[in-house]
């Protein structure tokens, strides 16, 4: 079992300096554009101190893949001086700056890209507000491959130290995976090995990218386990993944949980939590992030006895101090309150804060 303050090297060459991480999340306060906000980069700034690597929220990799206002962009080159601003500033905290890129597929609405979403298939997602999206062509899911790369190399040209391929919470690469969202019968889709088609050949894309770059460069690869949905992605098809990912040049992979101690929702995999069962699936190949409701320090040691690294998402929204707290075994400090008692010393816009408040569990 890792230690949270032991440092690990990654397949790339580049050195984690502890096990915690900021998890990825948007606080939707991008220009109307995409552009990086000052209110942005100082919130990555003040969370950065402590943890090894901050995830971004996640950039959109087209201007049709955005899935709502106020997201992060990568869709084109102008985005780089600004991001240049941002891993600048987590830099200068002394953590890694990880990039996460994605497409929302059918996970967006007409008003926020005008036109109407795209996805595997004409299938809407079942969320409420969900619109019917319209299925990608064969050059259409070329070209979104080829905007992954792109995307990469602009990651690479604004001084991110990796990039994390956004494969989970019902986007995209996930809308293809699932047998929900793909009812395709070409390349893409039909089978386990089809659906998985599209997450593997983004990967490789991305990985392509980064053979070209001039220095150690990161890829992760985040995913979700399982769907409420039938049909839906089950535990088994998620091992099916992790045995194809396993195989690829990757850094770490990340899943993406509510809980850590989340029991899974088939009835063979009761026994344990559903990250167990999926850290003893990989079995030391790749090192893996665990996530979901860590609050406390004994939260972060019992979430690594099943990962490598400790994601961090809400509690660091509420404290920014809390990874420092840990490493100086001062966890015991942390702030407790939820949003909605009101954490009014938190430098964040009113309509940030309103925005969390809502999300918040
Ligand atoms: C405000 C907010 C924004 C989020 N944005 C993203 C995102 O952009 N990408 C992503 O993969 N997950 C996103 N998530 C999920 C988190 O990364 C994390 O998995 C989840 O919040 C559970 O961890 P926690 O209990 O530590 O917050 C977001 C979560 C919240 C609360």
């Amino acid at each position: 079992m890792a230690k949270y303050n032991e440092a690990l090297t990654l397949r790339s060459g580049i050195t984690l300096k502890n096990r915690l991480i900021m998890a990825p999340m948007t606080i939707v306060s991008s220009f109307h554009d995409g552009a990086v906000t000052q209110e942005e980069i100082a919130h990555y700034q003040r969370r950065a101190k402590g943890v090894a690597a901050v995830i971004t929220g996640t950039a959109n990799v087209t201007d049709n893949g955005k899935g709502w206002p106020g997201e992060l962009t990568i869709a084109t080159d102008n985005a780089i001086p600004n991001l240049t601003k941002l891993t600048e500033a987590v830099h200068s905290q002394g953590a890694k700056a990880i990039l996460q890129i994605f497409h929302a597929g059918r996970m967006t609405h007409a008003t926020t890209i005008g036109e109407q979403p795209a996805s595997a298939s004409t299938v809407a997602a079942e969320v409420p507000d969900a619109e019917l999206p319209r299925e990608l062509t064969n050059a259409e899911i070329l070209e979104i491959i080829e905007a992954f790369g792109q995307a990469t190399r602009r990651a690479i040209a604004a001084g991110f130290d990796g990039v994390e391929i956004h494969g989970a919470n019902m986007y995209l690469i996930h809308q293809f995976f699932s047998p929900h969202s793909n009812r395709r019968t070409d390349a893409w889709g039909g089978s386990l090995e089809k659906r998985a088609a599209f997450p593997l050949a983004v990967v490789k894309r991305v990985l392509a990218e980064v053979k070209q770059a001039e220095r150690p460069f990161l890829v992760g690869y985040r995913f979700s386990p399982v769907e409420g949905t039938t049909p839906g992605i089950r535990l088994e098809d998620t091992f099916y993944l992790l045995e194809q990912l396993k195989t690829q040049e990757l850094d770490y992979l990340h899943v993406s949980l509510r809980h850590y101690e989340r029991k899974s929702n088939s009835p063979d995999f009761q026994e344990k939590s559903e990250l167990a069962y999926l850290h003893e699936a990989l079995a030391g190949a790749i090192p893996l992030i665990g996530v979901g409701g860590v609050r406390t320090g004994n939260d972060v040691d019992n979430l690594l006895e099943n990962a490598e690294f400790c994601a961090i998402g809400q509690q660091l929204l509420i404290d920014p101090e809390f990874p420092v707290k840990v490493l100086e075994n001062r966890a015991d400090e942390a702030v407790t309150k939820s949003f909605a008692e009101g954490i009014y010393d938190v430098e964040m816009s009113e309509p940030t804060l309103r925005y969390l408040e809502k999300r918040y569990n």
